[in-house]
């Protein structure tokens, strides 16, 4: 035998194990399928109340309601009082917790200090999109409405229209239960980066649901004419992403196009809001360079009886490390919640002294306009600020990016406190021009200090959103029983849990 036929042999021999085996996934894939695969739930438009989809997938949507575990307040003002300062002027610096489940997204919405005591359907303070990224009416409305006159008005006009927290419909087609795209603003981004959505693999498919929302994004002010002629304008859902989805890129675009969030109230400086890029950066990781998809991590399948499906109980992997982390790493359970507690700590300890920095950058700059310092002397600086809290909130907004992409979030949080300490560095100068070369920043140590530095008046805010609450708020879930868009049923065993009271 000479060698080419020893080399075919050996090849084939190799070969032929690899296509058993992965007809065998394939196989066990569509045996999944086809046991998950129950009746059409809705035969046209969107279908959002999560217990119409119950009946046909019942694991699936019995896994799902377990997100309603996940519902502690973990008020973060409190926990880092810089950020009350850093967010000066914004509505972040009025109430901001952690994520809980996707249960509660709805009404984490309706609660955070940050929307508001809307009393009508015209008043704000928040717009329309603001409810985006919070339930499956979303999609419904759209396809009704249409995606301009979604995104026009304001947040209170849509009040009685959601109903339901994330679900089913937010991620699925309601007639085939297939995944699904259900945000425009994903489909376009996709495009600029050259990617159409249509021939998405089916392993993609299982992040990209995700980067529906957890992703940055801006409101794009976007002029219509709507069929009546009448002449509007719509704050459309965009993502930055035309030159890429790095901080440095999208730090770039928002530049071009002179973009601002809001002007900070102490530095006066043109604030960037990182949203939170929790896609965009954990594709810089390993796990999404090697194609770990976020589902093999926070949705991975279970076994019931005969039955094998997704655990559609959406939370930290490190509750289920067996079903998640152990389909794929061999070591004990306690050496990876070791290892991604050593991640967290370095973040937090560099992410401590970058949110310090910015928040003293912040006041010293308050302090140098109050001296009189003039818009030439204090342009570049601002600039520092800018790019430098850009880059902290970009790395760390997500959550999970200490874990996603380590390497990523370090970096970032290391110019983040570059910049902050160059804004600082020039700041001491202007300061002694002004014969304030001693100058140190107010004590911002705990949250109510933080906030009054920062001008925010809790109580009021409070009482404000303890009466829309008790009135409007009320009137929405009425509403919405009676359009029969709202069942009761999902909503057993919801707790009503605030930073506030
Ligand atoms: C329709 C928008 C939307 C989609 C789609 C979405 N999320 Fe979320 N997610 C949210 C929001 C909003 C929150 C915060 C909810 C809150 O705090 O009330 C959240 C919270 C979370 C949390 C924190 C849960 C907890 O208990 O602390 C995790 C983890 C998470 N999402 C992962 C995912 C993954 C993985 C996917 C894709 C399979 C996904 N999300 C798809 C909007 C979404
Ligand atoms: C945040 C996005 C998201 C939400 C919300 C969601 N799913 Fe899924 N669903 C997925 C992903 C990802 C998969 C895995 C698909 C795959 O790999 O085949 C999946 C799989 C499924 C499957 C296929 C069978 C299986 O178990 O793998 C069914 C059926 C299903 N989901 C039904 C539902 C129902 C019913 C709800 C609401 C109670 C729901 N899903 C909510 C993302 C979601
Ligand atoms: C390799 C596994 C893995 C993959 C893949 C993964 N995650 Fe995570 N995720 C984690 C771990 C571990 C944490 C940290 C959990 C903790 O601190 O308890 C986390 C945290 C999070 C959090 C913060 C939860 C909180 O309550 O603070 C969100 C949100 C999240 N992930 C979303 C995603 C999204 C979206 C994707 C896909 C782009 C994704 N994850 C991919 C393992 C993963
Ligand atoms: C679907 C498979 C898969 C799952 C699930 C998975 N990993 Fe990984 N993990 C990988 C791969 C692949 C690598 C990269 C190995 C390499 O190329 O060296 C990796 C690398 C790592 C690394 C080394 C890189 C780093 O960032 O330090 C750690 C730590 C890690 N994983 C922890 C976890 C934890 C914790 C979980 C569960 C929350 C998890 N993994 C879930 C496949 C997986």
């Amino acid at each position: 035998m000479n060698k080419y036929k020893l080399l075919t042999i050996a090849s084939i021999a190799a070969i032929v194990p690899m296509v058993l085996l992965i007809s065998s996934i394939n196989g066990k894939a569509r045996e999944r399928e086809e046991i998950n695969r129950g009746p059409v739930v809705k035969e046209s438009g969107v279908e959002s109340r999560n217990d119409a989809w119950a009946r046909a997938y019942p694991r699936q949507y019995d896994s799902w309601k377990k997100t309603s575990k996940s519902d502690k307040i973990e008020d973060l003002l409190e926990k880092k009082p810089q950020l009350a300062v850093i967010w000066a002027g914004y509505g972040f610096a009025k109430d901001y917790n952690s994520p809980r489940g996707h249960f509660y997204a709805l009404q984490s919405n309706q609660n955070t200090l940050r929307t508001g005591a809307p009393v009508d359907s015209a008043s704000g303070p928040m717009p329309t999109p603001c409810w985006t990224c919070k339930s499956p009416d979303v999609p419904r409305v759209m396809d009704k409405v249409g995606e301009l006159e979604f995104f026009t008005g304001k947040w209170a006009k849509y009040g009685d229209e959601m109903a339901n927290s994330i679900g089913c419909a937010d991620c699925h087609d309601s007639k085939t239960a297939d995944l699904k795209i259900t945000r425009p603003h994903l489909v376009r981004a996709l495009k600029e980066t050259g990617m159409d959505v249509d021939n998405a693999t089916h392993q993609q498919m299982r992040s990209l649901v995700c980067a529906q929302c957890h992703v940055e994004y801006y409101f794009k002010k976007t002029a219509w004419t709507d069929e009546q002629g009448n002449e509007k304008t719509a704050a459309v859902v965009t993502l930055p992403w035309a030159q890429g989805t790095t901080a440095e890129e999208m730090e770039s675009y928002y530049d071009a196009i002179d973009f601002k969030d809001w002007t900070h109230k102490i530095s006066k400086t043109p604030m960037l809001k990182a949203q939170h890029p929790g896609y965009e950066i954990a594709q810089t990781g390993i796990h999404a360079r090697r194609g770990v998809a976020c589902a093999d991590c926070h949705m991975p399948y279970k076994q019931e009886g005969a039955v094998k499906f997704t655990d559609h109980h959406i939370q930290s992997p490190l509750e289920n490390i067996a079903g998640s982390c152990l389909q794929c790493h061999r070591e004990s359970e306690a050496d990876l919640v070791a290892v991604v507690k050593a991640k967290l700590d370095r973040k937090e300890q560099l992410m401590e002294i970058a949110m310090d920095n910015l928040a003293k950058a912040h006041l010293e700059a308050g302090k140098a306009w109050e001296l009189g310092a003039t818009e030439a002397e204090m342009k570049e600086i601002l600039k520092d600020i800018r790019h430098g809290q850009w880059r902290w909130d970009y790395s760390i907004a997500s959550h999970g990016s200490f874990f996603h992409a380590p390497e990523e979030t370090l970096r970032l949080l290391a110019t983040a406190n570059e910049k902050a300490q160059t804004a600082r560095l020039k700041l001491v100068k202007v300061l002694a021009g002004y014969g304030a070369v001693d100058y140190v920043a107010p004590d911002f140590s705990t949250k109510e200090k933080a906030q009054a530095i920062a001008g925010v008046n809790f109580e009021a805010l409070v009482e404000e959103k303890v009466k829309f609450k008790n009135t409007l708020l009320k009137e929405w879930e009425k509403a919405a029983l009676e359009k029969g868009i709202l069942s009761p049923a999902t909503r057993k065993g919801m707790s009503d849990k605030t930073s506030y009271n």
